[in-house]
């Protein structure tokens, strides 16, 4: 019961930090598309854990002179791929056997606006790695009450560390930055609105609005946007 009340109160506590970063709440559409793909929510929660710890590896290779960035990576690598594990034995406890699936267009939507030249191409990338572990935190939340108790529970437990995870790239964007990035944040934060709210073909972890559903009821992500 104690458990229950303190998961309650740092869920109240943490989400008004991540909405006030993100542009729009998840539509309420994409949480009821998640509802009818259980096994497609699962096997893309995990390859999005291991590519969450693979994309902090490829930094660390990338800029072995930032030593404050490179220690911050490493812990946060093999925190995503202890998520990786997380997920997939639950899969397996669940009978879904892991197996690699495309990814959405998320994250190029975002990626594809990152500067070609240094050290503006870090902080983009630091920022939209925040706006992925953010939307990542969000979605939990949104998730977590519609779930079994497991699974609900499970990705309650996640809300913490990946608000970390969004707070650490942030920060780390204002380590490195010569400038102030508000601007910066400003520009992904449309950019990252609009991919949340792009009509997709598929469903995955962070794909936009379904296209039939949205066609529908096109006043859904409207009025939860
Ligand atoms: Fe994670
Ligand atoms: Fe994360």
């Amino acid at each position: 019961m104690v458990r229950i009340i303190y998961r309650i109160q740092y869920m109240t506590m943490l989400i008004p930090e991540i909405e006030a970063f993100l542009q729009c709440q998840t539509p309420q559409s994409w949480i009821d598309w998640a509802l009818e793909h259980p096994e497609e929510l699962l096997l893309d929660h995990a390859n999005c854990e291991k590519k969450a710890a693979g994309t902090a590896l490829t930094l660390m290779f990338r800029y072995p002179e930032r030593e404050e960035l490179l220690q911050h990576l490493s812990r946060l690598a093999r925190e995503e791929l202890r998520h990786f594990e997380q997920v997939t034995a639950i899969m397996k406890k669940r009978g879904i056997r892991y197996r690699q699936i495309t990814a959405s267009s998320y994250a190029q939507r975002l990626h594809k606006h990152t500067a070609k030249q240094e050290p503006e191409k870090l902080i983009d990338s630091l920022i939209i790695l925040a706006f992925i572990e953010a939307r990542s935190c969000e979605r939990f939340y949104r998730l977590a009450p519609h779930l079994d108790e497991e699974l609900g529970r499970f990705y309650t437990s996640l809300l913490k560390s990946e608000a970390r995870h969004f707070e650490g790239y942030l920060r780390m964007a204002e380590r490195y930055a010569k400038q102030p990035i508000t601007e910066r944040v400003a520009f992904f934060a449309e950019v990252e609105r609009e991919a949340i709210l792009t009509e997709d073909e598929v469903f995955r972890f962070h794909s936009g609005v379904p296209k039939a559903q949205h066609d529908l009821n096109p006043a859904v992500a409207t009025a939860d946007a």
